[in-house]
């Protein structure tokens, strides 16, 4: 393994709506065959709450080396929160990843940064890996506010004692709104400067070993067309993916790709 990606290469996926369980089965049983496993290449996938039990035994079946994630988690065990999971639920079946914060859920569904910051502190003082998301609109960054931005998504989504967790068990994915589902990606220097703004932000709050252990990987329009020169800069530590993580072929794809890079 070479030293270019200190904290590995993460291949992550967001499948959103979409793949219930039969889908997932097949999602499984179609990649088994040709998945390689490789040193410091890391896969999560974040299914629907429906395919959470059908990803995790056929991940199982199948021998992966893929962790399962909810697309959410709620900061309470347990209680009268109808539609909601929480860390106690989800470890039940297995499952130990939760993704926080996505731009669908503060756009859609009215969560806030302060909502985001509850969920990630209760998630991580469950043992659970985090994945927080943050990024700008595009009138934010026109109006050249996206630092401004992330600050405030950070300042609320990583309450003050998340420190302890700070050691790879939380990572971060800056997802310009922008880019998201659009086919408009953050060019590779784009993404470039915004890790290295948020890996400077972790260095001044929290100190160098939290900065330089947390991954922090970029979203929007992810395609095994323009991973490469996105992975390649030196604070991009992977992606999450939304549309092309649903097919077998781009996520395989999309891993070569990480191999070649990690
Ligand atoms: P996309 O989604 O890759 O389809 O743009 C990314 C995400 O929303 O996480």
């Amino acid at each position: 393994m070479t030293t270019g990606k200190p904290r590995g290469l993460w291949i992550t996926g967001n499948w959103k709506m979409n793949h219930g369980p039969l889908a997932t089965k097949a999602f499984f049983q179609d990649i088994k065959s040709t998945w390689r496993s490789c040193a410091g290449l890391h896969s999560v996938l974040f299914i629907p709450s429906i395919s959470l039990s059908a990803g995790v035994e056929y991940v199982r079946a199948a021998g992966l080396e893929c962790s399962i994630g909810a697309q959410n988690i709620h900061w309470e065990p347990s209680g009268a929160f109808t539609g909601e999971l929480s860390a106690p639920l989800l470890k039940e079946i297995g499952i130990d990843w939760a993704l926080v914060g996505h731009s669908e859920r503060r756009q859609f569904f009215g969560e806030t940064n302060e909502s985001a910051g509850k969920r990630t502190l209760a998630a991580l003082k469950a043992n659970m890996q985090v994945m927080l998301c943050i990024g700008e609109t595009k009138a934010e960054r026109q109006a050249e506010k996206t630092f401004e931005v992330l600050k405030a998504q950070l300042d609320g989504g990583l309450l003050q004692d998340c420190a302890p967790y700070l050691d790879g068990r939380l990572l971060l994915a800056y997802e310009p709104v922008w880019a998201i589902g659009t086919g408009l990606t953050a060019s590779p220097d784009q993404a470039e400067e915004a890790h290295k703004n948020i890996r400077d932000y972790l260095w001044k709050r929290f100190g160098i070993e939290a900065a330089g252990r947390t991954p922090i990987l970029y979203g929007g329009s992810v395609t095994p067309q323009n991973a490469k020169e996105i992975f390649s800069k030196p604070n991009v530590d992977g992606g999450l993916i939304g549309g092309a993580s649903l097919k077998t072929d781009s996520f395989l794809a999309l891993r070569m790709i990480g191999e070649s890079v990690v």
